[in-house]
This record gives structure tokens, sequence and C-alpha cells, in this order.
């Protein structure tokens, strides 16, 4: 019995010491010492971008807490999140199991929460191909012109009232298809609101004859679920949890970034008139902007890409996790940590943005940066294999919107309000909206009988 004890505690000794010896050879990140049971969670306000870039000053732009037990990496500068997302990318392609995922997206079985394996695979080849491909999005540009209208209708006649419109408002009651509104207005439940638009599709589906043709993104994921060359079979969860994610990624996103320009826009004027002197020039007084006509617009694409690089909808970009233990700028960085990159503290960083807290549209005219995820100091949609599919679709939108908005309404703020009074303070979320949405005095410019 005796030496059975020496051996058990020869055992446990040696763990203990190859467990220290492993650890000790570790080269970590650095980062803020934890406490105990929350880790570094304190340090973390309700603003978080906020806070993680002021410790990004003290730790460095590769910076390791903790979230509870977890260990999180957090990346606050272009040239590390190339690392991640681009030499390393491959390893760091899937998400971390969170509870967001398994309780709001049908068990990670959405494109957003899904883990990397064949399920987001070909899911996102479905997305690719067969939604976001560019003939699709020209086959539907119909339906978001006929949103368009019916926003710039609504407002028109609100505008003739003289009143003050909160903008936000109707933005976010302007959406990707009219589906999202019902959701709002009859139904709560998630889960009832897509069995309700599955079924209600499915009985159209029914209805139509042989030559069924899509006419919007819910269709063409029902034709997926009857497509016998499909890898993995689509089940009912799978579907909704992609409706989900069209659905999401479609609404509150673009409403969100033209609700952020304007709130950048009131508070210097003569930037309006410059975008109206281009819309002049362009459209002329006798339409409404189309989508192709954007290659002409130059002024706001910039001031929509100055609006992303202040204002990124996802100011930390949704997390990843590594698949395997691996070594980057020097550190270990062992599998499963998670990861998240700091996009509002990198569109602010002043090695590559000159006064960069300033909302500037000149500072990107003649440069070649764009959004898509290639050029590390702007990246509102990700980069990486985990980019956002959606981002054909989400520009279109924005493009589309705010030109008609500018195109059709001088703008000022309602009698007593001045520029300096607009708060530019935000609420953190899976999308991070201005904290007070703002009312405006909107005042048609165009003849009288486009709005109707
Ligand atoms: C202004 C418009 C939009 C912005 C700024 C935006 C931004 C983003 C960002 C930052 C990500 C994370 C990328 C990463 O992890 O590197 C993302 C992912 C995603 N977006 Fe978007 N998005 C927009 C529009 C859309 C639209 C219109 C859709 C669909 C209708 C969409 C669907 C998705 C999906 C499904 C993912 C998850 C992709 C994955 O994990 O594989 N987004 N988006």
């Amino acid at each position: 019995m005796e030496n059975y004890c020496w051996v058990v505690l020869a055992i446990i000794t040696c763990v203990v010491l190859l467990k220290l010896f492993h650890d000790d050879k570790q080269n970590l990140p650095p980062g803020p010492k934890p406490w105990p049971i929350i880790g570094n969670l304190h340090l973390v306000g309700s603003v978080p971008h906020k806070s993680l870039h002021k410790l990004a000053i003290t730790y460095g732009d590769l910076m390791l807490l903790k979230f509870g037990t977890r260990n999180v990496l957090i990346v606050s500068s272009p040239e590390m999140t190339r690392e991640f997302l681009k030499t390393n990318d491959a390893n760091w392609a899937s998400r971390p199991q969170l509870a967001a995922g398994k309780y709001t997206a049908y068990n990670y079985h959405d494109m957003t929460w899904a883990p990397y394996g064949p399920f987001w695979k070909q899911a996102r080849r479905i997305y690719l191909n067969e939604i976001f491909n560019s003939k699709r999005l020209d086959s539907f540009e119909y339906i978001r012109v006929e949103e368009m209208q019916n926003l710039i209708s609504r407002l028109f006649h609100l505008s003739m009232l003289g009143n003050p419109i909160l903008l936000r408002q109707h933005l976010t009651r302007y959406t990707l298809t009219s589906y999202v509104k019902e959701m709002k207005e009859l139904h709560r439940n998630l889960d009832k609101f897509n069995n309700f638009v599955l079924d209600d599709h499915k009985a159209k589906r029914e209805l139509g004859d042989k030559n069924f043709v899509a006419r919007d993104m819910v269709d063409v994921l029902l034709q997926q679920v009857e497509d016998p060359n499909l890898h993995l079979k689509l089940n009912t969860d799978s579907v909704k949890g992609l409706m989900q994610d069209l659905l999401a990624g479609g609404t509150d996103t673009s409403a969100t970034t033209i609700e952020w320009a304007f709130h950048e826009l009131i508070k210097q004027p003569k930037m309006i008139k410059k975008a109206q002197k281009e819309l002049d020039r362009v459209i002329g007084d006798g339409r409404w902007v189309q989508e192709k006509d954007f290659t002409q617009l130059t002024y706001i694409e910039s001031i929509i890409k100055e609006t992303l690089r202040l204002h990124p909808l996802s100011t930390m970009l949704p997390p990843r996790t590594s698949l395997e233990d691996c070594h980057i700028a020097g550190y270990d960085i062992p599998k499963g940590t998670i990861l998240m990159v700091n996009a509002w503290s990198i569109g602010r960083n002043s090695r590559y943005w000159e006064s960069s807290e300033e909302f500037i549209p000149e500072r990107f005219e003649g440069k070649d940066i764009d959004v898509t995820g290639q050029h590390f100091m702007l990246l509102p949609f990700g980069s990486g294999r985990r980019k956002c599919p959606g981002y054909s679709l989400g520009i279109r939108i924005i493009r589309a919107t705010l030109a008609n908005l500018l195109h059709g309404f001088n703008w000022q703020l309602p009698h007593g309000i001045n520029p300096q009074d607009i708060s530019m303070d935000e609420i953190y979320g899976l999308t991070t909206h201005p904290k007070l949405p703002l009312h405006f005095i909107m005042v048609p410019r165009l003849p009288h009988h486009l709005y109707k």
C-alpha cells in the first residue's frame, strides 16, 4: 500500500512539474493581470471598443485578456490584423460557441455563428453563388427601388407639414423586404416569425406553376432545399437560421450607417451642398439616383467610406477562434483562444489617418482604399474567410438611399438645436448605433411630381 502511495505521488509531481515547465516556456501576448473568476471583465465598460482602445495604448496592438476564464486576444492595428485575418486566416476561420449562437441562431445553424466546417462552407457557397451574385442582385433591384420610392414619398408628405422628422424611425421601417416590418409589428417572437415567412413562401411556391421564379432571397433558399446536388441536406432549422442572417444583415446595418452619415453631415452643411452639386451635375433634377449611377458619384462614395471608417457597425468584429495552437508575432497562442479585432480603433489609427477623429470625406478622393477587407486600415465588412458575404447588397442599399435622400431634400436641424449640441455617443451591440436619434427639418428640392 505504501509503495502504491509513493507511485501516485510521483506521478502527480511529474504532471505538476511538466505543466509548470510547459507554461513557463509559453510566451503569451502581454495584458493586464486577471482577477480570479471575472478575469479582466471589470476593465471593459459599456462601450467596449473604447475601453479596449485605451488598454491597447498600455499593452500594445496584440493583448491577451481573460473574459471570465476564457483567453481573449484583442487586436488593434492594421498590421496585426493582417497577421491573423490574412497570413493565418485559415486557423482563425471559426467562431467560438457562445450562448448568442446557441439560443438565437438555431444551435449555430446560421452562417454568422456556425463553426468552421461543412455546414458553414455550404451556407457560404449558397450565399455567394446563389443569393449575392451580381445577376441575382440586379434582378432584385426592383424591390429596392419600390422600397426606396415608398420611403421618399412618406418623407415628402411629412416634410410638407414642416415638422421635425425623426429620421431613424423611417430608416428602420425602410427595409429589405416588407417582411421585417411584419416581424416588428406582428411577431415579437423570432421563431414564430421565421415560421411565418417560411410557410408563406412555401404556400406561394405550391400555388405557382413548374416554372416558378424566385421573387426574393427566401425563395432562393427554398430552391436550395430541393437541390439534389447539395452535399449536405438543408433542414428547416438551417433554412430559418440562414433566413435570419439575411434579415438581420439586410435591415439594421444599412439604416444605421445612413443615420451615422447624417449625424456627421448635418454638422458640416458645406458637405451636403458639395454632394448635392455632384448630384445636380450627374443626375439633374428630373429623376432619382439609380444603382448604376454610382461610378460617377465619387464624392458621395467618399462620404460613405468616411462614415464607415469613423462608425463601423461592428466596432469589434464578431469573435473568431483558433482551430490549432499557433505562433504569431513571436507569441504562442493556444488553440481555442478567442480573437476580437477592434475595427473602431483601427479606423482611428493616427499612423494611417491624419486628423483621425475628424470627419473628412475628401481624404478618400483619388485614393485607392476600399472597404472590402483588403486594406487593413479600414475594415467595416471584416476580412478573410469570414468577411461579410452581404457586402455587395449592403453597399448598394447604402449608396442608393443616402444619395437619394441628399438628392431629394435639403437638410436642417430644428430651430434652437446647434450642430455642436449633437451627441456622437454610441450604444454598443452587434451593430453600434447613435445613442440619441436626430430630428431634421427636410425640405424637398426636386419637382414635386417625382415624389408621388
Ligand atoms: C452596411 C452593411 C453591412 C455591414 C457594415 C456588415 C458588416 C459585417 C461584418 C463586420 C461582419 C463580420 C466579418 C468578419 O468576421 O470578418 C459581417 C458578417 C456577416 N454579414 Fe454583414 N454587413 C452588412 C450587410 C450585410 C447584409 C446585407 C447581409 C445579408 C443580407 C449580411 C450578412 C452577414 C453574414 C451572414 C455574416 C457572417 C459571415 C460568416 O461568419 O461567415 N451583412 N458583416
